[in-house]
């Protein structure tokens, strides 16, 4: 396993579309172990490909449950959303140090294929189904800004360019980061 280097806001692979995997391989597995040695290096919750740099449909998902075990999400497809919206403040590994309220369904039913490359169903319920909706959100190239109202967007985007004045590129080593981010 591999700590990978994060890719932030500006980088172009967070606006890709990710494609599907075709088939579960070790390659696929690799980065799947990659993403959990990133993301908890990071401190983060989640953790989507794109954001190590690869345009591929998977995601990890650990918000410290012992069971069920962290979510593996390869293709994932969400199937059901509860009517029930619900805010709650986001954060994101690829943009640090900035947070907004983001209205998400409060429950949802996940589809997706696991580490073997076989299916599954998951409900997930608050925190974990935001976090499900932030990562696949992250396999389409949709960053949680793009939830917020254009005013608050604007803000958070000059505070963003502000705090990262002086600084060229978009690729982060992983140090140890606040906990609780996505
Ligand atoms: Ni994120």
């Amino acid at each position: 396993m591999t700590v990978r280097t994060l890719h932030l806001l500006g980088s172009p692979v967070l606006r890709q579309h990710a494609a599907p995997v075709a088939r579960v391989d070790d390659a696929v597995r690799q980065l799947v172990d990659d993403l959990f040695e990133t993301m908890r290096a990071a401190k983060g919750v989640g953790l989507a490909a794109n954001q190590i740099g690869v345009a591929r449909r998977v995601a990890v998902v650990d918000i410290g449950e012992e069971d069920p075990p962290p979510l593996v999400l390869i293709n994932p497809v969400i199937v059901e959303r509860g009517d029930e919206l619900e805010t709650a403040e986001e954060g994101c590994l690829s943009i640090p140090e900035i947070f907004g309220d983001v209205e998400r369904h409060a429950r949802v039913v996940v589809e997706a294929l696991d580490r073997d490359g076989k299916k599954f169903r998951a409900e997930a319920q608050a925190y974990k189904a935001r976090a499900i909706q932030h990562e696949i959100d992250h396999l389409d190239g949709i960053l949680f800004l793009a939830h917020l109202s254009a005013v608050k967007r604007s803000l958070l985007l000059a505070k963003w360019k502000k705090a990262r004045k002086g600084q060229t590129g978009y690729l982060k080593e992983v140090t140890p980061e606040p906990a609780g981010e996505l």
